[in-house]
């Protein structure tokens, strides 16, 4: 199976490029961030600490997340039911980044990853896709962006889902996300040894989905 890795910061554009991108070479798209969006969503439903693992292990064992591809696009389930949109509040997005600091929501998740793209030509994003997840993969890239050009596609993208958001409030929530994402001693963000470096800040959305497709044609 070919496999491609995409590892980034929030808010680089990893979803919609390694979208636009898996659609055109036929390959399915996961996107990994939304399994550590459902178990934050689950610690947060449950009114517990998100950063404690005392708190979340527990957890774990009352939760199955399910991935689902219906007709090309990515539903993520929650014990059964389909959380892919409340999984993409600011809340949310801050409560996964908290558990996902926790080797045995990691440990939890890494199984489900490994056995889709042993079973699919894929194009997985993540924080760790290339170093940890699937560190055998064909291509890596690591898709990044200036924190404020992030912010501001964030923004725009939020807003238009109708959330009421600002942006001195997006871009401190992305800040204070990659801080910790990276930060953090198990699978931090960081581009793999054998990574193409891909900065968007300068580009626009179409000449990115070109440079990643490049990218991936001239290395399978
Ligand atoms: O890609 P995203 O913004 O939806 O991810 C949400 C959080 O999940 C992110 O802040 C860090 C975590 N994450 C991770 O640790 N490893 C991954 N492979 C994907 C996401």
């Amino acid at each position: 199976m070919i496999n491609i890795a995409i590892d980034g910061p929030g808010g680089a554009g990893k979803s919609t490029i390694a979208k636009a991108a898996a659609k055109e070479l036929g390959y399915i798209y996961v996107d990994t961030g939304a399994l550590y969006r459902s178990v934050g969503l689950y610690a947060l439903r449950k009114d517990v600490k998100t950063d404690s693992a005392d708190e979340v292990v527990p957890l774990l064992k009352e939760i199955t997340v399910e991935l689902k591809f219906i007709d090309g696009s990515q539903r993520v389930f929650l014990n059964g039911e389909d959380v892919s949109e409340e999984i993409r509040t600011p809340e949310a997005s801050m409560a996964a980044s908290n558990v996902s600091a926790i080797q045995a929501v990691r440990d939890f998740l890494f199984d489900l990853q490994r056995d889709i793209a042993k079973a699919n030509n894929c194009i997985m994003d993540g924080r760790d896709i290339g170093t940890v997840v699937l560190p055998d993969a064909q291509v890596k890239i690591f898709l990044t962006a200036s924190a404020e050009e992030r912010a501001k596609r964030r923004y725009i993208q939020l807003t238009e889902k109708g959330q009421e958001v600002n942006y001195e409030d997006v871009l401190k929530e992305l800040q204070e996300r990659d801080y910790q994402d990276s930060h953090r001693e198990i699978a931090p963000l960081k581009p793999a040894d054998d990574s193409v470096i891909v900065d968007t800040t300068e580009i626009n959305l179409e000449q990115s989905i070109d440079t990643v497709v490049n990218v991936i044609r001239e290395r399978i």
